[in-house]
């Protein structure tokens, strides 16, 4: 059995388990670059300030007893944006993961990184590598940064690993099950996300987890990334607290079904 296998169901093949508290957040932080114009700065100032809110969200998801905290920093089309712009986002990488991980560490916190990370520079994927290491044995919550991260890369990373482990699917893709793939993708280690949050204001998915939430709540919240803050997380969470996720049963199935 490959060692990537999940050890959490799917929820389009078994309904997971009821949480008041998402176990797993997924946040498209946006809205950087729009806080800082109106507030007459250059946008770079809005991503160096979007770096301290990254610091109380998660401070304020582990509190909670959030699991696993998954934040999009830089998606496989931000490459787009001007070559000053991706610059000082890389050095913001940097830097965060030069002064944060010590910190990260000592509050149990785990940290991925996923994405198509053979795009960066060298010094960036050492320090990557370095802070998954030195975070690997932590049981607290997992922190995941998404960079050089894209829905439909991970899905066809998937199923390319799924076909090199199992060749024979080529000929017979009848036998290419859900489970194939999704034990393939970037986050394997992880739920699926019981909470997607974007900020910004817009009001899309712009390639992020495609496969991940087929059956994520979806938050969204007009207030630019630098703003967000414990109160808004709180905020998001009352309002998933609030909804009944049917996964495909009636009303009154998900009421037999939940606890108290
Ligand atoms: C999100 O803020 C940060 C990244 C995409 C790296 P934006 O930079 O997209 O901010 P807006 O959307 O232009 O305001
Ligand atoms: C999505 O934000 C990506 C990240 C937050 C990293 P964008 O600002 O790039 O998304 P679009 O272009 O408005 O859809
Ligand atoms: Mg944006």
């Amino acid at each position: 059995m490959p060692t990537t296998m999940p050890t959490f169901a799917s929820s389009t093949i078994a309904v997971p388990e009821y949480r008041s508290v998402p176990r797993h957040v997924a946040i498209i932080m946006d809205g950087n670059g729009r806080w800082a114009t109106s507030r007459h700065l250059p946008r770079v100032a809005g991503h160096a300030k979007g770096v301290e809110a990254v610091r109380a969200t998660v401070e304020a998801c582990a509190r909670r007893g959030v699991d696993f905290l998954t934040l999009f920093a830089f998606s496989s089309e931000n490459w787009r944006r001007p070559a000053d712009e991706v610059s000082v986002l890389m050095r913001l990488f940097i830097s965060a993961l030069e002064r944060e991980v010590s910190k990260l560490h000592r509050n149990g916190i785990r940290l991925r990184v996923v994405g198509e990370l053979s795009a960066f520079e060298p010094r960036l994927r050492e320090l990557i590598a370095q802070a998954e290491e030195h975070t690997a044995g932590n049981r607290g919550m997992t922190l995941t940064i998404a960079a050089n991260y894209g829905g439909r890369w991970d899905i066809l990373q998937a199923v390319q690993a799924a076909l090199r482990e199992q060749p024979e699917l080529a000929r017979h893709p009848e036998l290419l099950g859900e489970q194939a793939i999704s034990r393939h993708l970037a986050m394997a280690y992880a739920p699926e996300p019981d909470l997607f949050i974007r900020t910004g204001g817009e009001q899309r998915i712009s390639n992020f987890l495609l496969w991940q939430l087929a059956y994520t709540e979806l938050y969204f919240t007009d207030a630019y990334w630098p703003d967000f803050d414990a109160a808004a997380l709180d905020r998001a969470i009352e309002s998933f607290a609030s909804r009944e996720r049917r996964f495909g049963r009636t009303s009154a199935q998900v009421t037999a079904a939940t606890p108290g």
